[in-house]
């Protein structure tokens, strides 16, 4: 059977519309067989690709603000005049196109030469810029560096086997089979060598000597820097019972670890997943994807009920449990022989494969061996830069003054270490930006997607609007009458209004 293409959008642009017919603030239509979007921003009106370059999003489902539009999905923004990725997630620019105006008609027949990005350039160009860590953050300063037309040495020393992946893949589609491993790099291998960015895998840091501005890897090799990046990540915590160390337990942070998952999952029948929260319980429905039998252990009483609250908790809960999912909450393993996990409340399960997803540690040893002041994370300031001038830190390690809480905050969520890589890039170039992205994450549950904005550690109340059951609703974490954050389901353009009106209450 032939492959079925999917109807182009909307009207025809290369025939032209009405002005009359186009009211709001996007149109979505199509230009030969692309997808191609309308957007009105004060008396101009833009044309740029429909779909999001990070995972193919409906722009047209977006806010417009300003000159940009932002993505519903995972909140990434494009630049309307030169389709620049301007906010990660999304990493690509998407395509821009000539409007032409005859008459009361608009016209969209021809795409734009990609432009450049904005470039502020390097106010202050160090010579050789070393980065510590090949995830989000790293990786998102890099790449940010060379955007920002960088011309000097940039070294990145990775202590992973792989360059850069799609981390949050790793506990959803791709452990759950639906997507190719060719869909987890964030580059293509050729990427690194065409933007000289000197990438060194199983590069173990070992060491930092501030006076004489070096790194020391395991082996021995010393490697110098002007400008330092630490963003190191985090480290999964393992449990220290008897038999966590067999060959079917394991954790979930790197695409060496999503691998031996999948490898143990091969014609397993039964697993154990350690932990209720985020990882564990995204991990738990990509195995149920594989028709393997589930069993979640967790200590507390409900999912996810510290981050989320006690409604949102228990429809993640209930989610599960329609999907099959067994929990044993209130309960923990204390002991894995063989095949043979004891529960601390008496019953043994028998698993062929366990995953242990009890949170992580930020890997904080090189800055503390360094003398970088720490406070539950690496203590940066609005600029993301440590205690020792020259040197930055960025991502899952990094406790930075969030302007919106007005607290010192440390996050694990992927578009923050992106975003910081981003700021710590243009830093390191001397361009003094503050860091006031407002937290964002998102987590996916078989069909169902959370999206949460702000941060919120403690709230006295929860307004809920719509229906958490039905899937279609907003929840307000708020404290003495102010929204600290929003968690939503399917309420994607509310969530983008939430997010600016964070930003905006800061203005
Ligand atoms: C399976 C999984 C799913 C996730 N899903 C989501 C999600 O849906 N949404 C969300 O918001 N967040 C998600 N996260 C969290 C998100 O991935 C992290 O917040 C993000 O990766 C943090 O980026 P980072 O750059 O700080 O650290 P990492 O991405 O962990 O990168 C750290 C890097 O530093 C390297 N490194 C560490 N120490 C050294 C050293 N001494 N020398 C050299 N290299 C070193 C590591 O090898 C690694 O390459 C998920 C995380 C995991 C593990
Ligand atoms: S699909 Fe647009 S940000 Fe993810």
């Amino acid at each position: 059977m032939a492959d079925q293409q999917a109807a182009p959008a909307g009207p025809d642009l290369s025939r032209g519309i009405a002005l009359g017919d186009f009211s709001g603030a996007t149109l979505l239509g199509h230009v030969g067989d692309e997808d191609v979007l309308l957007v009105r921003s004060g008396s101009e009106i833009f044309a740029v690709g429909a779909h999001c370059s990070h995972y193919h999003g409906p722009l047209a489902e977006g806010v417009v603000d300003g000159e940009s539009i932002r993505c519903p999905w995972h909140h990434a923004c494009f630049d309307l005049r030169t389709g620049e990725a301007a906010r990660a997630p999304a990493l690509n620019p998407i395509s821009v196109w000539k409007v032409e105006q005859e008459g009361n008609r608009v016209f969209v027949r021809q795409k734009r030469e990609q432009p450049r990005p904005h470039v502020k350039g390097a106010v202050d160009a160090p010579g050789r810029i070393v980065i510590v860590g090949g995830g989000a953050a790293g990786f998102a300063a890099a790449e940010m560096l060379r955007r920002q037309d960088y011309r000097g040495t940039i070294v990145m020393l990775s202590s992973e086997a792989a360059p850069p992946v799609d981390r949050p893949n790793l506990s959803k589609d791709y452990l759950a089979g639906s997507a190719p491993e060719d869909w987890l790099p964030l580059r293509p291998e050729g990427f690194y060598a065409d933007a000289a960015i000197d990438m060194r895998l199983n590069a173990d840091v070992v060491s930092i000597d501030t006076r004489a501005r070096h790194v020391v890897l395991a082996g021995g090799e010393s490697v110098g820097y002007d400008r330092l990046l630490l963003a190191t990540g985090a480290e999964p915590v393992r449990l220290p019972i008897p038999g966590a160390d067999q060959p079917h337990v394991h954790v979930l942070r790197s695409l060496a670890d999503c691998r031996a998952i999948i490898a143990s999952a091969d014609g397993a029948r039964r697993a154990i997943v350690i932990g209720a929260s985020f990882i564990g319980l995204e991990a738990a429905a990509a195995l149920r994807a594989r028709d393997i039998e589930v069993h979640v252990v967790g200590l507390e009483q409900r999912p996810m009920e510290r981050v989320l609250g006690p409604a949102m908790g228990d429809f993640v809960r209930a989610l599960h449990e329609e999907h099959g999912v067994i929990f044993h909450l209130g309960d923990t393993v204390t002991s894995i022989d063989g095949k043979r996990a004891t529960l601390k409340n008496g019953p043994v399960l028998e698993a062929d494969v366990v995953i242990v997803g009890v949170g992580v540690r930020p890997r904080l040893a090189l800055a503390e061996r360094a003398g970088l002041a720490i406070d539950r994370g690496v203590t940066v300031n609005a600029y993301l830069e440590t205690s020792i001038s020259g040197i930055f830190a960025a991502g899952d390690i990094a406790r930075w003054p969030d302007p919106h809480s007005g607290e010192n905050i440390r996050v694990e969520h992927w578009v923050v270490a992106e975003r910081q890589g981003q700021t710590a890039a243009r830093n390191m170039l001397g361009q003094h930006e503050a860091f006031d992205a407002v937290p964002f994450f998102w987590s996916q549950h078989y069909d169902v997607p959370i999206n949460y904005v702000g941060h919120a550690e403690k709230w006295d109340e929860i307004v809920v609007d719509g229906n958490i059951a039905a899937k279609d609703c907003l929840l307000q974490y708020k404290s003495g009458g102010r929204v600290l954050a929003v968690a939503s389901i399917y309420r994607d353009v509310a969530s983008l209004e939430a997010e600016l009106a964070i930003e905006k209450a800061k203005r």
